[in-house]
C-alpha cells in the first residue's frame, strides 16, 4: 500500500507526556513535556527538549536540575493542566493537588502520584529551533514501592502509565510481549 507524503513533522508516537518538576529561588513548578526520550545507558543520559518562552526553561536554566516523573492515567487531567497552564500565573502544584516530595539527590520536588522519577541534572543546553534541548546526566531514579515486588522486580505493567500520541492521550493497555522473546526457546 502506497503512504501519503506529507511534509516534515514531529509525528512520532507514542510519547510519554512527561511530569517535569523543578525549584527555582525557592519556588516549585510543573510542566508537561512530551519531547524526551533516553540518549545513552551508560551513563544513563535523556534530555526534555524545551521552548525559551517556558517559565520552566528559566528555572531548569538556572539551576541545571529536573526531574522527569512518569505520566501515570490517574493524574492525566493534572498532566493536561500543567502542559497548558503557566507556572507564571498559577501554582500548579497547589491547583492540581499534586505531593512535593523532596529528590535525593538534588535539590528538587518530585510527584508522589508519578510511579518513577527520574532525577535529572543538566550536562549541556543544545539550541535546536524552536526548543532548546536539555542533555542531563540521570543521577536517581525514585520507583514507588507499591510496585516492586520481593525481589526488587518492578512490576511497570501495574503503573497505569499513559501516552501521548498526535494530541491525544491514551492508557497503555494489555502486555504483548517483551524484550527478546520472539528469538527466546520454548520451554518444553
Ligand atoms: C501533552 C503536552 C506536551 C508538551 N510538551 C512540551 C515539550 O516537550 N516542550 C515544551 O517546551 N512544551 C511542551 N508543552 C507545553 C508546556 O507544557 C506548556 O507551555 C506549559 O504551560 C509551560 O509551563 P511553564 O510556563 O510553567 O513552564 C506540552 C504541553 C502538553 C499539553
Amino acid at each position: 500500500m502506497p503512504k501519503i507524503k506529507w511534509k516534515a513533522g514531529t509525528l512520532t508516537a507514542p510519547l510519554p507526556p512527561a511530569l517535569v518538576s523543578c525549584r527555582a529561588d525557592g519556588r516549585d513548578n510543573l510542566i508537561t513535556v512530551a519531547w524526551t526520550g533516553i540518549l545513552s545507558s551508560d551513563p544513563p543520559k535523556t534530555y526534555i527538549s524545551l521552548r525559551p518562552t517556558r517559565l520552566s526553561y528559566d528555572m531548569i536554566k538556572e539551576t541545571g536540575v529536573f526531574v522527569i516523573n512518569l505520566p501515570s492515567s490517574h493524574i492525566i487531567r493534572s498532566i493536561d493542566f500543567c502542559g497548558v497552564r503557566s507556572g507564571r500565573d498559577v501554582d500548579k502544584f497547589a491547583e492540581c493537588r499534586l505531593t512535593a516530595e523532596e529528590a535525593t539527590e538534588i535539590d528538587c520536588p518530585t510527584v508522589a502520584e508519578s510511579p518513577v522519577s527520574l532525577e535529572c541534572r543538566v550536562t549541556e543546553i543544545v539550541p535546536l529551533g524552536s526548543h532548546d534541548m536539555f542533555v542531563a546526566d540521570i543521577v536517581a531514579v525514585d520507583v514507588d514501592d507499591r510496585y516492586v515486588d520481593e525481589a526488587g522486580k518492578l512490576h511497570i505493567e501495574r503503573c497505569s502509565l499513559a501516552a501521548y500520541a498526535h494530541g491525544s492521550y491514551f492508557a497503555l493497555g494489555k502486555k504483548i510481549g517483551s524484550f527478546g522473546y520472539s528469538v527466546k526457546k520454548k520451554r518444553r
